[in-house]
């Protein structure tokens, strides 16, 4: 699946999708990955989906 997409499930431990990660940081105003990780209640188990999280979080931020 494309990581551009929506429907991409981006953490896998708790199936979040990619569509819901950018909704929580522009509801929440978070901008960084810690702040988002707690928001989100996601990134706390593996840690696999760290960087693809942090890339979210730059793309909806514009960096
Ligand atoms: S994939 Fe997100 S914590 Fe495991």
């Amino acid at each position: 699946m494309d990581k551009t997409s929506r429907e991409y499930e981006v953490c896998l431990c708790c199936h979040t999708t990619r569509g819901e990660v950018e909704d929580i940081i522009r509801e929440t105003g978070v901008d960084n990955l810690k702040d988002l990780c707690a928001a989100a209640k996601i990134g706390t188990k593996c840690g696999g989906c760290r960087e693809d999280l942090q890339m979210i979080l730059d793309d909806v931020l514009g960096k």
